[in-house]
């Protein structure tokens, strides 16, 4: 009994390492220096997608990294008052983001993952989206979910940030590793 509690603490604790390090970057083998994929996480779900993602279009793996990362109280959708609760009701809401700016000119196609909450993208990632020029940026949104589509979250989104070329979202829940580099190949593509 106890190490199996404590082999379930270890696992969660290294899901949390995975996204823990403030606006990580990482260059993968056969890079692609033009492609970023950017991804918030919560609890390390997204964050095991985006790493998948980064491989597979060779782009850079750069976490969105809340200044003040969220608890399990902050996450409790059950609870009105709960942070999350409280940021998704307001339209406005903009946590903070640890560490400095990217240099965003040096990429132009960005793969965009989020966690859906209430059938939106997370406001932090708004936070990210707007401290950038997106102007001539192609940005790919991608999600994990409890079973909720993608599709809400991509809309306002791209209403929010018309001056990027936004295309289809994909959502990725339990999906193999071709099926991501299908669909890699299918936006690079459309791209070239
Ligand atoms: C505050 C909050 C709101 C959520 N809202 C939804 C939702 O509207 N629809 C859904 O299918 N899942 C919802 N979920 C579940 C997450 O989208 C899902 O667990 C996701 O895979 C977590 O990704 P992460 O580990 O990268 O944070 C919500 C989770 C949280 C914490």
């Amino acid at each position: 009994m106890y190490k199996f509690v404590l082999a379930g603490v270890s696992v969660l604790f290294m899901a949390a390492a995975a996204c823990a390090q403030p606006n990580q970057t990482m260059n993968n083998t056969s890079s692609n220096s033009k492609i970023l994929v950017a991804c918030f996480s919560a609890t390390g779900t997204t964050a095991r997608i985006a790493e998948r993602v980064a491989a597979a279009t060779g782009g850079t793996l750069y976490a969105i990294t809340p200044a003040e990362p969220y608890t399990s109280a902050d996450l409790d959708w059950t609870d009105k008052h709960s942070r999350s609760s409280r940021e998704m009701n307001d339209p406005k809401a903009r946590p903070e983001i640890a560490g400095k700016s990217l240099d965003m000119t040096r990429y132009e196609v960005i793969f965009l993952g989020y966690p859906i909450w209430w059938d939106l993208a997370p406001r932090i990632v708004e936070t990210f989206l707007d401290r950038y020029d997106l102007r001539g940026k192609s940005i790919i949104p991608f999600a994990t979910s409890g079973g909720s589509g993608i599709s809400n979250s991509a809309a306002a989104l791209k209403k929010a940030y018309p001056e990027a070329k936004w295309h289809q979202g994909r959502l990725l829940n339990r999906v193999g590793d071709a099926e991501i580099r299908d669909w890699v190949e299918q936006i690079l593509k459309a791209e070239n």
